[in-house]
């Protein structure tokens, strides 16, 4: 049968009810589109009483774009399974899935409308307790259980079979680790970064250093991933975080997801020098965001390394000098990655509010400046810098 899109809220409605029995009061059911990705379809469904579900409708071309831009729905199914993945080793890290219907490509969920997108939380300079050690024991425990470290070898295979995600990873070889190292037309730049730009585009080092990570993203099936872990994937509040949106999901490099998830945080600390409010206060900010990528690794570092010891399935991988090198590779892979995420955010197609919402393009400028500052040193450097302490040292020399 023929894709198709819901035309009207009846129509979402009647869906929802035929499919599950969640509202105990059809009569008064309400639907608003929450739709602020470029991808999918995504509803709110609720009563009057106060219950809610998410509805996430996969059509097969980029929704912003209509049937101009074909995409693969298969990606419903790769978010569907690695939610379903997720839920199994880390519960309360996604929300609750009640419906998967291949067909119609939709995914019924838990409304997690009590988190706030942490991306939203930071350029508020929201502090979270508890973020680091939630995003520690995440990482870990996806990505050790994603892995031939803790899978038997054969089941290993088989998620690599069956996470096989080449549209979308085709769009993050391009927009990820090619248009950002050279003048592409797909390109987004600041008129006043042009000559910083330029000056990137021109640097050969940073180009083979950005060729041997993209190699890897493209070959390495080493873990299963989150695929696109920036802070508009997750979603937290003082006491719990979600993880949101798994379609980028593929077997691939461990430290992409760290990678990632880091950059977003060091994009932050980039617009804090240009976001509105008090000096202090967002200088403050930053620190507390340097403090939390530290956190986050000793916590994720500790957390892999129990695993390693403890439930590695593979006794030649169990060796404890080969756990040391392992956690200090996927170190500088971190670094490597969030330094391909941190230029893409900057010069390529897609950037992040952390920086965007600055008005003055000047001051969007000088933030920009900062994050092309912390890239190339990320890519570059990334064997030298050797610890979160390091990395924090970094940062504030550049911005310095
Ligand atoms: N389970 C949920 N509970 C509450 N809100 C949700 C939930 N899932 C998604 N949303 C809301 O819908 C928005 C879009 O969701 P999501 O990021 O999954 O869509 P997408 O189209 O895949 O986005 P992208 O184009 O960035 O990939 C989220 O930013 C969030 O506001
Ligand atoms: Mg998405």
């Amino acid at each position: 049968m023929p894709f198709s899109e819901f035309s009207d809220q009846q129509q979402i409605i009647d869906y929802v009810t035929q499919h599950i029995d969640y509202f105990t009061d059809d009569s008064t059911l309400q639907v608003t589109e929450l739709s602020d990705g470029n991808l999918n379809y995504v509803y709110r469904i609720s009563d009057a009483g106060g219950n809610s579900l998410i509805l996430k409708q996969t059509p097969p071309y980029i929704r912003v774009i209509g049937d101009g831009w074909p995409l693969t729905q298969d990606r419903a199914r790769i978010e569907y399974n690695s939610l379903k993945r997720t839920a199994e080793r880390c519960p309360q890290r996604v929300p609750k899935m009640y419906h998967y219907d291949a067909e119609h490509c939709v995914i019924l969920m838990q409304d997690i409308g009590d988190h706030d997108n942490l991306r939203e939380l930071m350029i508020q300079r929201v502090r979270l307790p508890d973020l680091a050690a939630q995003l520690a024991d995440y990482l870990a425990v996806t990505k050790f259980y994603g892995s031939g470290m803790g899978l038997a070898s054969g089941e290993h295979k088989q998620l690599v079979r069956e996470s096989q995600n080449p549209d979308l990873c085709q769009i993050h070889e391009e927009v990820f680790f090619l248009d950002p190292f050279c003048d592409h037309e797909r390109n987004d730049v600041n008129p006043a970064l042009r000559d910083e730009a330029e000056a990137f585009w021109q640097n050969n080092d940073l180009k083979r250093e950005v060729a041997i990570l993209k190699r890897r993203y493209m070959s390495d099936t080493e873990a299963l991933l989150h695929g696109d872990l920036h802070t508009g994937s997750v979603f937290a509040n003082q006491n719990s975080c979600k993880v949101i949106d798994m379609e980028f999901a593929f077997c691939g490099p461990a430290g992409f997801d760290t990678g990632v998830l880091l950059a977003n945080f060091l994009l932050n600390y980039c617009g804090q020098n240009n976001l509105p409010g008090d000096a202090d206060e967002r200088a403050g900010y930053q620190d507390w965001l340097l403090t939390t990528i530290s956190e986050l690794w000793q916590r994720f570092s500790q957390r892999f390394s129990n695993l390693m010891q403890q439930h590695c399935v593979d006794p030649s991988l169990s060796d404890a000098g080969y756990q040391q090198w392992y956690l200090q590779q996927l170190w500088q892979d971190t670094l490597g990655y969030a330094g391909v995420e941190i230029s893409r955010r900057t010069v390529g197609i897609a950037h992040v509010a952390d920086i965007a919402s600055i008005e003055s393009e000047t001051a969007r400028a000088d933030s920009e400046r900062l994050a092309l500052k912390i890239a190339e040193s990320l890519i570059l450097r990334r064997s030298e810098i050797q610890s979160p302490a390091q990395l924090a040292d970094t940062v504030r020399q550049l911005n310095s």
